[in-house]
Parts: structure tokens; sequence; C-alpha cells
């Protein structure tokens, strides 16, 4: 797609200020907290996995082990009342307990917050493999490609609009319950197949009203690049911190690189620079409004 000159014009300045966001993303917060515990149970647990959920879920395959969690996708033949069931589904697996209010919070988040363009959170539990206790959240399985696996292609124009459209649908969803999602990336957001629809994936990390600080000082959850400069300031935040990372994310899709230039790991290395004299703010960058609740002024969760 080509762009006329007034478009060349404001994507040039919304590089210059993504640039400007990744300085202060890398040099005032300090550390943004890696997604980096791997499982910590071997290569056998996902016998263990099958043997203890047999009864509810079977046909375990493993979609992705790393980060904070490894996901696999199974069958549901039974739901926890009884019921028989057919589901595709993906299971989301922790077994790092130090992490049990923070997943606790993933639960409550995915429970109340309900939109086709939110992941569907159908159940969870605890279970023990082996020794070591794991909690599991089964989630209705997107058929679909995560749109950073899409950009790997180049630009995206036409999947702008549905990106767009969906996951604002799902950030007013969330800001309904007063929760902001926090770490809304091309990779937490997966197009379904034949590219109609879009869905916010990843409730990991989300926060609502009253919820205490889960990392140390100084320290931002998020991912590089992605972040408003009040979530990397560690300031109060609203739904319109979500709406900032959408944009980049629309960005990103529109360009098919992130407004930077620079890939994630060329993000999460960061840039060395000087602080920069005039940060950028959501309101003033981001004229993308997601639905009339964002029309009023948002009140910030903590
Ligand atoms: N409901 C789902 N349907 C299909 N794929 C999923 C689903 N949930 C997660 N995935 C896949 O697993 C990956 C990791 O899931 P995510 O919830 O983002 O976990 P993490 O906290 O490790 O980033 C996603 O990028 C996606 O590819
Ligand atoms: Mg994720």
């Amino acid at each position: 797609m080509s762009l006329s000159g007034p478009e060349v014009q404001h994507q040039q300045q919304f590089s210059q200020m993504a640039k400007l966001l990744l300085i202060w993303n890398v040099t005032v917060t300090g550390v943004v907290a890696p997604f980096g515990n791997l499982m910590p149970l071997g290569l056998d647990y996902l016998q263990h996995l099958r043997e203890a959920l047999r009864e509810e879920i079977v046909e375990l395959e493993v979609l992705k082990d790393g980060g904070q969690a490894a996901v696999l996708r199974g069958r549901r033949i039974r739901t926890p009342s009884g019921t028989q069931t057919d589901d595709s589904v993906a299971v989301k697996l922790y077994a790092n307990i130090d992490e049990d209010e923070r997943i606790v919070r993933e639960i409550d988040a995915a429970s109340c917050a309900k939109s086709e363009t939110l992941v569907d959170l159908l159940s969870h539990g605890i279970t023990y493999l082996g020794d070591t206790k794991a909690r599991y959240l089964v989630c209705r399985f997107i058929e679909g490609q995560p749109l950073s696996e899409l950009l790997q292609d180049g630009p995206k124009p036409a999947i702008v609009p549905i990106v767009g459209r969906d996951v604002s649908t799902a950030i007013v969803t969330l800001w309904k319950q007063r929760i902001v999602h926090r770490d809304i990336t091309p990779k937490n957001i997966i197009l379904r197949t034949g590219i109609e629809s879009a869905v916010l994936i990843d409730l990991g990390i989300a926060k609502r009203p009253g919820d205490g600080a889960l990392t140390a000082a100084g320290e931002t959850w998020g991912t590089r690049g992605y972040l408003s400069p009040e979530q990397s300031s560690g300031t109060r935040l609203t739904c319109m911190s979500d709406v900032f990372s959408l944009g980049v994310t629309l960005q990103h899709a529109l360009a098919g690189v992130h407004p930077t230039g620079f890939n994630q790991n060329q993000l999460n290395s960061g840039g060395r620079s000087s602080h920069p004299r005039h940060l950028p703010t959501t309101s003033a960058t981001m004229n993308l409004k997601a639905g009339t609740s964002m029309q009023q002024s948002p009140q910030p969760v903590t």
C-alpha cells in the first residue's frame, strides 16, 4: 500500500514518537520484567499432565513451551461438573507456584470479561505433576494465527481495521470491569482463520482496581516497545494505556515493522540514549476511540 503525503508525514511523526517511547522504556524504568522462567518440570511433564487430566482432556500436545507458561492443545471431553462435551481447547499450564497470585488474577479477569473478541476461559483447576503443584486454565481453542506470525511476511494493511475494531471491543469489555490488559502486542492477538475477526488473548498480567503491585520497585511488566509511557513509569493506568499499545500494534501491522524499525530482540535489548526532553503522553499521541466509554475521562485503576 502506498501512503500519501500527509500519511507519510504522520508515519514519520509516529516513528519519532515511538523511538522516544523506546528510549523512555529503556532508560527511565530500568528492567522490564522478562518472560523467562522456563517450566521447572523437565521433559516428562507432558506425561504427568496427560495422566492427571485424562478424565477431562485428551489428546494433549504442546503448542508452546516456555515463558511463564506452557500452552497445550487438546480436546475437552468432560466439564468439571461432569457433563460430557467435545471442545477443542488450549490449556495454559503454570507450574511456578511463586506466581500464584498473578495466575489467580488472570483467572479472575478472564472469568468476568466475556466477549467474542477475548480469549474464552472455560474452566480452570489445580493438579499435581509428580510432586509439583500446577494450575491450568482451559480456554476455547482459537483456530487462526498470531498477528506476530502474520507480520513476518510483511505489512498487512487489510487486517488493520479488523484488529482495530476487535481489539478495541476487547479493551472496552475489559474496562467495563475496570481491567487493564497491559500486554497488547502482535503476539497476543490471534487472527481467526479467514482473517475476518481477531481475538485478544493472554490476560496474564491484567490488572484490576486495588490489585497490589507484584513486581519489585523499578520493574514493569509488559512487552518493550508497546508500553504506554504511564505503564513504563509505573504510574496509575486506565484503558487508555491499552489503547496506546493497540495504536503501536496497528502501526506495526500497517507498516510491517515496529514504528522504531527494530525487531523484538532489538527492542528487548533496547537503545542507549539520554532521556528525551519531551515524552509523549497517551492522550496527546493517540486519537483512537475504542467505543463510547472511552469518550469520558477514565479513572485510573491503581
Ligand atoms: N485459546 C488459544 N487458542 C489458540 N492458541 C492459543 C490460545 N491461547 C494461547 N495460544 C497460543 O499460545 C501462545 C502463548 O499463549 P499466551 O496466553 O500468550 O501465553 P504467554 O503468557 O506464555 O505469552 C499464544 O501466542 C498462542 O500462539
Ligand atoms: Mg502471550
